[in-house]
């Protein structure tokens, strides 16, 4: 068996994949081939994929590195005409037919790569196919989740940005983090991006042999928080001065993270770069490998986060909604806690460490084990039809007054203070990642995880694929009021059973009373 590669390993193979790629804005009518064998005089094209994106484009990646030189070498600059151009060369180009007419006659349909998943509609229209819970939710997981190209692009976006901080610090790296790495991005999900000095700092041991020592000398500044603003004003400034199709350049000094946001419209992302945040990169890679234990963590956690978005408990705005970090940090926690459980707590992982994954972050306790053959599989065999229901029973009947989250321990913990909604950051023990979650927000999320528990219980399958209607996670992917959920009801009441009916409804009053206690302060 070939052991699987640490996360660790895999973004080190990424990023210097990135740093032999360019990306190539093409004419819509295009010979795919004749484009490879002009590139090729430059060097072996090791792979390639084109998508669209305001017109195409194609994604290149040489097997050497110094093929990049050759062709910025040999490649011509925009005229001056009408706009004076910057003269930055990047890895961006565009590639134009001299003779647009007779080429273009030449171009042969091209294979374009998604880089967006299926509108929501056309999702619930294949749901209703598939022959359980557990296949619609891992049908929702591969629709919506990040294709290999995808990734491939959102670490040359990354690479494109190193290229800038460079021009400062030579050794700097720019590394995604976040759902780019962590195995739960979604398609058009924004690049969490931070620059990494770390190289810098180890080298600072290097010259301790012998009776002398020699040190740079550096810039001092009266805090890490103000260099990191500094260095992010900068790099700032030239994504927006001179960074080709960087646009929307926000400098956002003063949050507790401070970073720069930009849209960047060649790849088509949305990113946000932030300083050496070597914690946020601890925690991607612990969802990295809660993700990848069992094939069963992952379709949980888009069927719940899609649920969500629906409902209208997350949002793409910041506000007091829960954010989908921290819903993804619930069902992990879900899932420590089932019997057996299904992934272990960070505790365990720890114990499995070795020397290397020692790490300690600012005084924090980031290690545990890297190495995934390591991790015993679990025995827990429940299904994910059983699953998503038990997710909703349980998070609509956690008291949320008295308890935290907390996966570290894998158990629930009395709140430390009075948030609505407090779960442990995993490695800055004193910060709640859902902090920004209000009451009313709370009472939202656990409200709907009621119903949607009392739905999934009550519904009947077989008699809804008879009727051809939406059933299973379909019902629960179209919002509440519009859903046929109303028409369940009704045709409750037709079976004329009036019991059944009542009974049905103290049911729902009785979790609406309790659900008030449970969510009061
Ligand atoms: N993060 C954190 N604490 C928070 C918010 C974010 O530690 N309160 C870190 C996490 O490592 C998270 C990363 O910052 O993965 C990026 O944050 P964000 O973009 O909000 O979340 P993602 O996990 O990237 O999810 P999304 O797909 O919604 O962007
Ligand atoms: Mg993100």
């Amino acid at each position: 068996i070939i052991r699987k590669k640490t996360f660790a390993e895999v973004q080190t193979e990424r990023l210097e994949q990135a740093e032999r790629t360019i990306l190539i804005k093409c004419p819509s009518k295009l010979n795919e081939n004749k484009l490879l064998q002009y590139l090729s005089s430059h060097g072996n094209i090791q792979s390639h994929f084109l998508f669209e994106n305001h017109g195409i484009h194609a994604l290149i990646e040489f097997s050497e590195k110094n093929s990049i030189a050759s062709l910025q070498d040999a490649i011509g600059i925009p005229s001056a005409v009408e706009r004076h151009v910057v003269p930055f060369k990047s890895r961006l180009f565009t590639f134009m037919l001299k003779n647009p007419v007779s080429q273009a006659a030449e171009g042969t349909p091209v294979h374009l790569s998604p880089q967006s998943h299926i509108p929501v509609k056309d999702l619930i229209q294949k749901l209703c196919h598939a022959d359980s819970i557990s296949s619609q939710m891992y049908i929702l997981l591969n629709e919506y989740q990040l294709t290999e190209e995808n990734i491939r692009l959102r670490f040359l976006a990354c690479s494109l940005v190193r290229d800038f901080a460079r021009a400062y610090f030579p050794d700097s790296v720019v590394r995604p983090f976040g759902s780019s790495v962590n195995t739960f991005g979604k398609l058009g999900c924004d690049v969490d991006m931070f620059l990494d000095f770390h190289d810098t700092q180890k080298s600072a041991t290097k010259m301790k042999k012998g009776p002398f020592e020699m040190e740079y000398q550096m810039k001092r500044l009266p805090s890490e928080r103000l260099a990191n603003q500094k260095i992010l004003s900068v790099i700032g400034d030239c994504l927006d001065n001179f960074g080709p199709g960087c646009v929307s350049v926000q400098k956002i000094l003063n949050a507790r993270c401070p970073l720069v946001k930009f849209s960047h419209q060649p790849t088509g992302f949305q990113c946000d770069l932030s300083v050496s945040n070597s914690i946020a990169i601890k925690s991607s890679e612990l969802l990295y490998i809660y993700g990848s234990l069992d094939s069963r963590v992952r379709a949980l956690v888009f069927s719940v986060r899609c649920w969500a978005r629906i409902h209208g408990l997350t949002n793409s705005a910041p506000g007091a909604w829960i954010t989908n970090f921290s819903l993804t940090m619930m069902v992990m926690f879900f899932l420590q806690k089932r019997s057996p459980p299904i992934i272990p707590t960070l505790d365990q992982l720890k114990v499995l460490a070795d020397d290397k994954d020692m790490h300690v972050i600012g005084g924090y306790d980031c290690s545990f084990v890297s190495d995934l053959s390591k991790i015993k599989p679990t025995e827990n065999t429940e299904t994910l039809d059983v699953l998503l229901g038990e997710f909703f029973e349980y998070f609509g009947n956690f008291d949320f007054r008295k308890n935290s989250i907390n996966l570290r321990k894998g158990k629930e913990v009395n709140k430390p203070e009075s948030s609505p909604l407090y779960i442990w950051n995993p490695f800055e023990q004193d910060l709640n990642i859902s902090k920004n979650v209000n009451q009313p927000q709370l009472e939202k999320f656990v409200a709907m995880a009621r119903e949607t528990a009392w739905i999934l219980q009550k519904e009947d399958k077989t008699q809804r694929m008879i009727n051809k209607e939406p059933w299973g996670l379909a019902v629960l992917l179209i919002p509440f009021g519009k859903s046929n959920h109303s028409k369940m009801k009704n045709k409750v009441k037709g079976i004329g059973s009036e019991t059944i009916r009542s009974l049905l409804e103290s049911l729902k009053l009785n979790s609406a009373s309790s659900l008030q206690k449970a969510v009061e302060k």
